[in-house]
């Protein structure tokens, strides 16, 4: 049944989603053509992209509720036009009463699904001080202006597309057991048809007064004390005293460098960076382009990577507040030359001979990358988990909430239902901000801005992201080609190679195979959302994916 719902998804992107944009005055790539126009009109009155970007996160919140939010949360990467790179952190955090062993039965067995359905799901949500945060810096407009387009959406409802009737069919028993989860997509008791109106006439309020009151509405007000009131009438933690004391913050990216190129990204509590850069780091040593695109030994030494750099991350990733995470050592070029030294040519790693393990990850996140004219460059990943999130609505307040407590370790040192062990330094403690995969990116080459992307997709986001970097800079790509080219992906473990169907030579995969290598074939992996500059023709070029229903704006 999943697997028939993937190739839809798959079918409705291609003929839903747009194709590349050019512009040279501003552009943006998200998930939704509706909020990417919305931040080219906040460019238009004279917003900037940071301005542009925080009203497409608000307007995401209404159009693509299974992953835009305001009930989430997730991180952002600016460049300003001095080349100052800067990041906001607004993942969500535990609530005060939350603790290590709160999804265990009295066997201390982790219980069937608490972690991800219903009020117990979710952290304190991020999003509106993650937007406040940049908007205090950066912004040029006022903060009711980006909220006002979000506003008007919700209020007068938009179509439905494909993409999210075919995710809303597939979600309706698990979001049906939320009264007001019911009650707001599934109007009439039934999924909203392809082109029908969608009013989200509660969302439209809660924005409203937020725009209205400013963003502490949000954590201090009437939003506050209704998300409060909600979730623990439904039997979860999250109090007014979580949301009074939730904050974003700005935290340095993580930097490094890959065959010339400087790449800034997400550091801890996201891994995105850190295996980004490890990864990178690691098939620097090796002649990709000599080998060729996608050829058995190119795709080798990226797995082999992959493979290290994820059992990496299982051991030594969590929240930077917490736990004393290693970045510099993790992308150092002494621990890369290690583990490049380390790949066997002639076959492959087992996973079991490397150490440390493993959480799984939901795949639905999503990403959206804004660039203006004046050199400002926005690139923000963000998400409720899981698609729809926890499926819980937060009373009368239309906000859809997370289930972002699924991300931390629920277990330490005990294997979940996949084998897998979770890991110390992401174990739930009060307070503290579970593990990312998210890897919002930019790229510049002696000083000039080169690329800005993300994608979601989980544990996947990061090797997304690491291949469509090797197609740019070692296969010499164009960005559209970069995005399209089929991805793989491998994360130590379960140790099997995970590729998109049809995208690769069977007898490069029957080679892998008789190197030790196992495969295992999926839709579609990521939805990278990624920029350019044509600095030959002062152009930017905005390049959405078209494995969902992606869409740029120009202008
Ligand atoms: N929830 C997916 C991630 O944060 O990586």
């Amino acid at each position: 049944m999943k697997k028939i719902i993937g190739i839809w998804l798959v079918i409705g992107g291609l003929l839903f989603a747009q194709t590349f944009q050019v512009g040279s005055h501003g552009v943006v790539v998200s998930a939704s053509k509706l909020a990417s126009d919305v931040g080219v009109e906040i460019m238009q009155k004279g917003g900037n992209a940071v301005d542009a970007a925080i009203a497409v996160g608000f307007a995401l919140a209404v159009v693509y509720p299974p992953a835009g939010n305001i009930g989430g949360g997730g991180f952002m990467v600016v460049r300003t036009p001095d080349g100052d790179v800067t990041t906001f952190d607004f993942r969500e955090k535990a609530p005060r009463k939350a603790h290590r062993d709160m999804y265990l039965d009295k066997n201390g067995k982790p219980i069937e699904n608490l972690s991800l359905r219903g009020a117990l799901a979710s952290g304190v949500p991020g999003s509106v001080a993650g937007y406040a945060c940049a908007h205090e810096k950066f912004s040029t407009l006022d903060w009711r202006d980006l909220l006002m387009p979000a506003v008007e959406l919700a209020r007068a409802g938009y179509p439905v597309s494909y993409f999210i009737h075919t995710g809303l069919k597939y979600r309706q028993d698990r979001m049906s057991e939320c009264d007001a989860t019911r009650n707001m997509f599934y109007p009439n008791g039934r999924v909203p048809e392809i082109g029908e109106i969608l009013v989200l006439t509660d969302l439209a309020n809660t924005l409203e007064r937020i725009a209205n009151k400013g963003w502490r509405e949000f954590y201090q007000s009437k939003t506050a004390k209704e998300i409060a009131r909600s979730i623990q009438a439904a039997g979860g933690i999250i109090s007014e005293w979580d949301l009074k004391h939730y904050e974003a913050v700005e935290r340095e990216p993580v930097h490094f460098t890959y065959r010339g190129y400087d790449i800034f990204s997400m550091a801890p509590p996201s891994s995105g960076g850190v295996c980004l850069g490890q990864i990178l780091k690691t098939v620097e040593h090796f002649p990709l382009s000599q080998y060729g695109f996608q050829s058995a030994l190119a795709m080798q030494i990226v797995t082999e990577a992959e493979r290290r750099a994820y059992a990496n991350r299982a051991h030594f990733l969590g929240d930077p507040d917490f736990y004393d995470v290693p970045v510099d050592y993790l992308i150092s070029e002494a621990l890369a030359a290690e583990l490049a030294a380390a790949i066997d040519l002639e076959k492959a790693t087992p996973s079991q001979a490397v150490s440390h393990s493993l959480y799984p990850e939901s795949k639905e996140t999503t990403h959206f990358s804004v660039l203006d004219k004046e050199g400002w460059a926005v690139s923000v990943t963000t998400t409720l988990n899981g698609s729809y999130g926890s499926g819980f609505v937060a009373g009368k307040t239309g906000i859809l909430m997370n289930n972002e407590m699924d991300d931390f370790s629920i277990k330490p040192g005990y294997p979940n239902m996949f084998g897998l062990i979770g890991a110390a330094a992401n174990a739930i403690q009060p307070k503290k901000r579970m593990l990312s995969s998210m890897t919002p990116t930019i790229v510049t080459k002696s000083d000039s801005l080169m690329w800005i992307l993300g994608t979601p997709g989980g544990g996947t986001i990061i090797t997304s992201v690491a291949q469509v970097l090797m197609n740019l800079i070692d296969f010499d790509m164009t960005l559209v080609q970069a995005v399209d080219a089929p991805r793989f992906h491998h994360q130590w473990l379960p140790d099997v190679v995970s590729v998109e169907k049809y995208g690769f030579s069977p007898d490069v995969i029957r080679m892998l195979e008789q190197k030790g290598y196992c495969f295992e074939y999926q839709t579609a992996i990521g939805d990278v959302n990624a920029i350019a500059v044509d600095w030959e023709n002062d152009r930017f070029i905005g390049v959405p994916d078209r494995r969902r229903q992606s869409a740029a704006s120009a202008w």
